[in-house]
């Protein structure tokens, strides 16, 4: 499954005095299995973009486009788009239901998103919403809380008094136990130790690797360079880049972003611009890098 955004524009209040261009002119193409993280400046329109990937925000012009389903607040387009399709297509666009099924969204602040007296409540609610049994939405809730680690301990726990790690899982556990193919996130990491981090990127790479494209909204460039297969750059409403995170770190300007460049980037640059001879190019841990240190050292010694 392909999501495609054509010339999006997104403007906030359009009819009123405050009146703010979000997007201006986006496109893209995402393709299955694919793990994207969103990069850029705050207020560069990250936030806005995902949320119209899954309808909470129709763009005011261009649309983003996923299987059957055409997004746009233009209705004129929506007219035009839709005009030669089936019955059954017109209905799915009408409210979005059945796409949120395919991708869903878990918020920048997930307390927001949870509202349960209890954990297991809290997760079966996206199924049942969707239609299924209360068995049903309980077997669901379960295999999703497993999948984000938490186990039946926390079943009855108030989600309101869980550690920020734990609100976050609940809150993917939400989403997740509908099935979605496609799961947006928006800084999921934001707030946590580095433990609670890696934790959170374990469960995400392992929901990609059963074939689940992930799109990551991050300010962390280590979840970028350690987890991203695709690395989107936004600035002023616009994508300015969108590449592999090597080709990031090596070609873009981090800077004129305001973004980080990680600890072991600015490593493997001092070194090479310290006439290092040693092969950097793929070398993406510090086991490596020591290995082949030590192989050049090492090749000194011996030679
Ligand atoms: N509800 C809103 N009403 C009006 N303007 C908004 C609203 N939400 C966002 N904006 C404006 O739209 C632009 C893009 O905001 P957005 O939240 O998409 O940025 P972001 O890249 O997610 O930023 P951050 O990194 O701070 O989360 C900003 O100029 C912001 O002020
Ligand atoms: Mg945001």
């Amino acid at each position: 499954m392909q999501i495609k955004g054509f010339n999006i524009k997104y403007i906030y209040n359009e009819n009123s005095i405050d009146r703010s261009t979000a997007l201006n002119g986006v496109s893209f193409t995402f393709n299955q299995g694919d793990f994207i993280c969103i990069v850029g400046k705050t207020g560069s329109g990250k936030s806005t973009l995902v949320q119209t990937l899954n309808a909470l925000l129709l763009p005011s012009e261009g649309y983003v486009n996923i299987d059957e389903f055409f997004i746009t607040g233009n209705k004129k387009l929506k007219k035009e788009l839709l005009k030669k399709k089936d019955k059954k297509q017109k209905k799915d666009n009408k409210n979005y239901s059945n796409l949120r099924k395919k991708v869903g969204l878990v918020f920048q602040f997930p307390e927001y998103q949870l509202f349960s007296n209890s954990v297991i409540n809290d997760v079966m609610f996206g199924p049942l919403n969707f239609g299924f049994s209360k068995e049903e939405a309980k077997t669901m809730a379960i295999k999703a809380l497993s999948d984000v680690g938490l186990n039946e301990n926390y079943y009855e726990k108030s989600p309101f008094l869980l550690s920020g790690g734990e609100k976050r899982r609940v809150a993917i556990a939400g989403i997740l136990a509908s099935n979605p193919e496609v799961i947006v996130l928006d800084e999921p990491t934001a707030g946590l130790d580095n433990k609670g981090k890696v934790e959170i990127m374990k469960v995400l790479t392992t929901l990609n690797n059963l074939g689940k494209t992930l799109i990551v909204i991050t300010h962390d460039m280590s979840v970028v360079q350690n987890y991203a297969k695709t690395v989107i750059v936004m600035s002023e409403g616009k994508i300015v880049h969108k590449t592999i995170p090597d080709k990031l770190f090596d070609e873009v300007d981090l800077e004129e972003y305001s973004l980080e460049v990680p600890l072991f980037i600015k490593f493997k640059k001092l070194l090479k611009n310290n006439g290092f001879e040693g092969n950097l190019e793929k070398i993406s841990s510090y086991q490596d890098l020591i290995d082949e240190i030590i192989r050049i050292k090492g090749s000194k010694l011996n030679g």
